[in-house]
Formats: C-alpha cells, structure tokens, sequence
C-alpha cells in the first residue's frame, strides 16, 4: 500500500473507538523499521490530522475540523550547539537551547506554531501544564482557558497528551519527553473517546522511538 493511502478512512469506521483503533494499527505499520523520532513523529502528526480529516462523521475538513496536530519535546532531544559553557552563556538567548525550561516545536501538520514554549520555572499554556501535571488536559473553549497560547485564532478547542517515557531516568523515575497537541476549530471538538485514543498512540509513540 502506499503510504499515503495509511491516512484513508474506511468506510465501515463509524464510532471514535474505531477510528482511533484504526489510527493506531496504521501507525504501527508506518513505523515499524524505524526507531528515529524525527521521522516516526512527522509521519504520526501526519497520519492523526489527515485521518481526521478523512472521517466526516466526526471531524472532516470543514467547520469541526482539527486545524493543527503535532508535538512539543523537551530541548534536550534537540542538536544542541557546539559551544563551551562559557561562550555559550554569553551567546544570544534565542539561540540558546534553554535545556531544561523548555519545549521545542516538534514534526507537526497545519499552520505555522510556537517555536517553543516554557515549562519552567513557570509552565505556560495548555501545553506546558500537560506537560508538567503529566495528564491530558482536554480543553472545550480555549477562550476560557487561563493562559491558553493562541497561536491561531481560528482554534476553539484543544486537547494535549504528555509523552512519558515510563522509568527512562537514570533514577529509574518517569520522564517526561513532550507533548502531543490536537487544535480543532469548533468549540468542543474533542472529547473522552479522543482522550482514550491518543493516550493509547502516545504509548505506541515512546515504545517505537530511541530517545
Ligand atoms: N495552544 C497551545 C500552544 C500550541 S499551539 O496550539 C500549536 C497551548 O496553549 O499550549
């Protein structure tokens, strides 16, 4: 099959439950044979928005459709610049990689985004509090959202899943990797079921990487 073809949506696919199951599968099959995060990433952020488009019944390509879907990830999974500590303090602050205040814009489909967004000492937006609280935070109007980054104004609702990487600290504790983030133009446009299925493709998403 080509690969293209993964994002089609069946038919027979009427309930969320299903159409997330489906996703899963076909994400599986798209990774297998690579563990590099950049390309398992970019083909997942592009499977999940155009499955979603592909499935009317629930998303589609019109008013409720999901405008954005990619990942956020910690500095420290980035290149990191080939300086010495002491040049490197005196460097220009937007090219410092800010190891461990922040997340970097990852693989994602739709718009242009944040190219980053802070997770300390003060965590900002949907994003950097799934990131810190390491729970979905499911958002059905981001208006009402404290703190809420828009980063498109057409966005009305959003959902955001962390990536934890259970037990990978060299303490043996859980870490938390980055975030994967669901933009959709209607107001309340995701709901438990949604919650349900990307959970489940966030955990297929860390076992099938090298981080
Ligand atoms: N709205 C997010 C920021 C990322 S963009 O939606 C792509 C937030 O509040 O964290």
């Amino acid at each position: 099959m080509p690969h293209a073809d993964t994002s089609l949506v069946p038919d027979s696919i009427e309930t969320k439950a299903e159409f997330w199951t489906h996703v899963h599968d076909q994400l599986e099959i798209l990774m297998a044979g690579q563990r590099h995060w950049v390309s398992n990433l970019s083909n997942a952020a592009s499977l999940i928005y155009n499955s979603l488009q592909a499935f009317p019944s629930n998303f589609g390509d019109g008013e409720r459709s999901v405008n954005w879907c990619g990942f956020y990830l910690i500095s420290s999974l980035f290149p990191q610049p080939r300086f010495t500590e002491d040049n490197y303090a005196s460097m220009d602050p937007k090219f410092q990689t800010h190891a461990s205040t922040r997340m970097l814009l990852g693989p994602f489909s739709g718009k242009p985004a944040c190219q980053w967004i802070e997770v300390s000492p003060r965590p900002r937006g949907v994003c950097g509090d799934a990131f810190v609280k390491r729970t979905t935070i499911l958002v059905t109007d981001v208006q009402t959202y404290p703190g809420h980054i828009a980063c498109d104004g057409d966005t009305n609702s959003e959902i955001v899943c962390p990536l934890i990487l259970q037990k990978g600290g060299e303490d043996g504790k859980d870490i938390a990797l980055g975030v994967l983030d669901l933009d959709c133009l209607a107001i309340g446009g995701f709901d438990e079921d949604d919650q349900v299925g990307l959970e489940k493709i966030a955990a297929l998403i860390i076992r099938s990487c090298d981080w």
